[in-house]
């Protein structure tokens, strides 16, 4: 469960929010930092996992270089504080204005994916009088044994130079004034959790490959073998940090390499799911012919993942875990007086309480909701600081935001305060007792927006706040406006003591 030591501070802000356990995060960034300089392999942190201004400064400041799919990734991690030697761009289409700007913010490398780009590279640079680092992104037919929307090493995929092109890009290398030959790129997916056998495969392949660059004659001063490490999506509680030491542990015994060649990987998905949380509210529960529907505030714009790939997230009832927890004794007494009029918990079968009774209870209680954007915590505003552009402290620092307040609506919650009471829940003590199925769903106008079938959570009613686990990663920045409907805030434990 999703740990909080005031739950009832939680459930006085809006919903839904992406909320950042930061020290599960700290101390995941640390073991990735520690393990990085312990075993000399290079780390770059793939920006396009998560771009919290306050999470990138931190990944930032522990030394990782930066990698980047887009113009704009780079113009951020420049901003975020990354050193532009250690920004590597990579990316099947970079338009000319990207490689333009990238050359003029004099960035590390360029993963390049195509002899065309490579050929623009060139040109863009020879026409700035200027030089740029290339590397030659790889494509080294290898399944990665993950989703297929999310393997990007097989000659099926987009992705890299396929081998029959080898020799055309030393000749463009050869003949250019102006392309620093680097090294050779791979990453071949994403979500990678047979670990030993598809990164030990994949250190085999990158050396024979770049054994083939070097017995043509070309220096391959690095080596960067890409992202990919799995995360546990089942138990992120069991596992909250990912297992680091394996992955660099292969690389460090799997891979051939001369001393003097640098060796480095592209944690995305590693360095931020766990500590990430969608936290969403139950607006409606609704009986359909055949299941339950909780039916949530937060939805498939704010997590695409589950419609995209049909990711599995954990859900969790954050309300009827802590609530049931703090009013036990509350509830022993009120078990005594209504014992026979609700009878006991039975497992799997429809709620038994009516809901219209339930709404009127709820509009009788007190609590007040707490909105992005409004002074929190420490007092201090949130939003821009005026300073820069830069988010200021607040708890409410998602850049999203900015575009969102100007459209953001009145919401449910505004107008109708709900805070849950242990009086309210029938007889359930804690989550032990009395599941049911329910199909948790989002309100937007589609049938993929869908949280989970048939999932087994405790008796849930209107106003229970739920978390969706494990969304740190690919969560708020594949987040969209569709339905416009607003942008989730981001809300940090530090700021709220909530841990
Ligand atoms: N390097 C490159 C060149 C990449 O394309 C990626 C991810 C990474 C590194 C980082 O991979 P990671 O460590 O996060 O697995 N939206 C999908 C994931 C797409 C990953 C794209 N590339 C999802 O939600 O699962």
């Amino acid at each position: 469960m999703l740990k909080f030591n005031d739950f009832g501070r939680v459930e006085e802000l809006a919903t839904p929010f992406w909320y950042y356990d930061m020290d599960v995060f700290r101390k995941t960034v640390k073991l990735a930092a520690s393990l990085s300089e312990r075993y000399g392999i290079g780390a770059h942190y793939a920006l396009k996992a998560n771009v919290e201004p306050r999470l990138v400064s931190y990944i930032a400041s522990k030394g990782f270089g930066a990698d980047c799919v887009s113009g704009n990734e780079v113009k951020y991690a420049v901003e975020s504080g990354f050193a532009r030697s250690s920004i590597v761009f990579a990316g099947v289409g970079k338009s000319d204005k990207e490689i333009s700007d990238a050359l003029d913010l004099g960035i590390g490398c360029f993963n390049v994916e195509s002899l065309m780009e490579m050929q623009v590279i060139d040109a863009l640079a020879a026409s700035k009088g200027v030089r740029a680092n290339v590397s030659l992104r790889i494509n080294p037919n290898i399944d990665a044994h993950t989703h297929r929307y999310v393997t990007t090493g097989l000659y099926e995929n987009k992705f890299g130079i396929s081998r029959h092109e080898f020799e055309a890009a030393i000749d463009i290398l050869k003949g250019s004034k102006v392309l620093d030959f680097k090294g050779l790129h791979f990453h071949i997916g994403s979500q990678i959790t047979d670990v030993e056998s598809v990164y030990s495969l994949e250190c085999e392949r990158a050396a024979e490959i770049v054994e083939w660059f070097e017995a043509h004659g070309m220096d391959v001063g690095s080596i960067d073998l890409g992202g990919g490490l799995g995360v546990d999506y089942d138990e992120p509680d069991e596992n909250p940090v990912p297992d680091f030491e394996k992955w660099f542990s292969i690389i460090d015994r799997k891979l051939r390499r001369r001393p003097e060649q640098s060796v480095s990987i592209e944690p995305g998905r590693s360095m931020v799911a766990q500590c990430g949380s969608l936290i969403t509210r139950v607006l409606f529960v609704k009986s359909g012919e055949t299941k339950t529907f909780l039916i949530m505030d937060a939805g498939m714009n704010d997590l695409i993942r589950p419609a995209l790939y049909g990711a599995y997230h954990k859900i969790e009832n954050l309300s009827a875990y802590y609530v049931s927890k703090s009013s036990s004794d509350e509830m022993k007494n009120i078990e005594a007086t209504t014992s026979e009029s609700v009878g006991s918990s039975a497992k799997f079968s429809s709620a038994e309480t009516s809901e219209s009774e339930d709404l009127t209870r709820h509009h009788q209680m007190p609590g007040r909701s707490w909105r992005a954007g409004e002074p929190c915590g420490d007092g201090k505003p949130v939003g821009k600081s005026s300073s820069d552009d830069r988010p200021g402290p607040g708890i409410c620092e998602s850049k999203y935001v900015e575009d969102a307040k100007a459209a953001r609506s009145v919401r449910v919650w505004d107008r109708v305060p709900m805070k849950n009471m242990g009086r309210d829940r029938p007889l359930e003590k804690g989550v032990q007792g009395g599941l049911r199925l329910y199909d948790v769903v989002g309100p937007v106008c589609e049938s993929s927006d869908v949280w989970g079938e048939g999932r087994e959570l405790p008796y849930s009613k209107r106003g229970d706040i739920l978390a969706i686990r494990s969304t740190g990663a690919y969560g708020s920045v594949m987040s969209s406006r569709y339905n416009l409907r607003d942008l989730a805030p981001a809300v940090f434990s530090d700021d709220m003591k909530l841990k």
